[in-house]
């Protein structure tokens, strides 16, 4: 399993990687989501700012995150590939990447949510803390912080 920057040659195997986990993500319903979502993707593969786990074949994990902004966008594993500090991988591959000074922030599901589980145990365990309340696509979230 590598772990690298995804380039745009890339851009099918990650789409199809964001395809089995689109149901995990509010504002990935349509079609046309899809396609603004892949030119997002392209975008910041351009800026160096995508990160991927690789086997042979295909994409397993994807991230996204802004260098400006310390923020972590977008995270998703394969989910038969979770559970094996893939995701851990690529945020420790992100971290090496951002500016070491200044505190770093993802939103996720709330507390309530069951989708929400893995996602607030994982950014836990990597010691980012609970944060605001806020509102993305519509969708209720919170803010998780990595303080520095
Ligand atoms: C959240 C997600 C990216 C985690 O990916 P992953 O590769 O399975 O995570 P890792 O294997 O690196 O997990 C590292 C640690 O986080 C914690 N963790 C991860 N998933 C967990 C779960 N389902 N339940 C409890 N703890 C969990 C564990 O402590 C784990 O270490 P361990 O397996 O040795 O106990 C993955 O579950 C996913 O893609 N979920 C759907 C999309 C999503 O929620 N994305 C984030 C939205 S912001």
């Amino acid at each position: 399993m590598k772990i690298e920057f995804g380039r745009e040659p890339d851009i099918e195997m990650w789409m199809n990687l964001v395809n089995k986990v689109k149901s995990s993500f509010p504002g990935l319903e349509t079609k046309e989501a899809l396609d603004e979502h892949r030119q997002t993707v392209l975008t910041f593969m351009r800026a160096a700012s995508a990160i991927c786990a690789k086997t042979e074949e295909q994409i397993v994990g994807a991230l996204l995150f802004s260098r400006e902004e310390n923020m972590l966008c977008f995270l998703a594993v394969d989910e038969q590939y979770r559970r094996q500090h893939i995701a851990e991988r690529m945020v420790l591959h992100m971290l090496s990447c951002m500016n070491p000074e200044k505190e770093v922030i993802v939103t996720t599901y709330r507390e309530e949510v069951p989708e929400g589980i893995a996602a607030r145990a994982f950014y836990k365990r990597l010691g980012f803390v609970e944060g605001e309340l806020t509102e993305e696509f519509g969708a209720p979230v919170q803010e998780f912080i990595l303080k520095r």
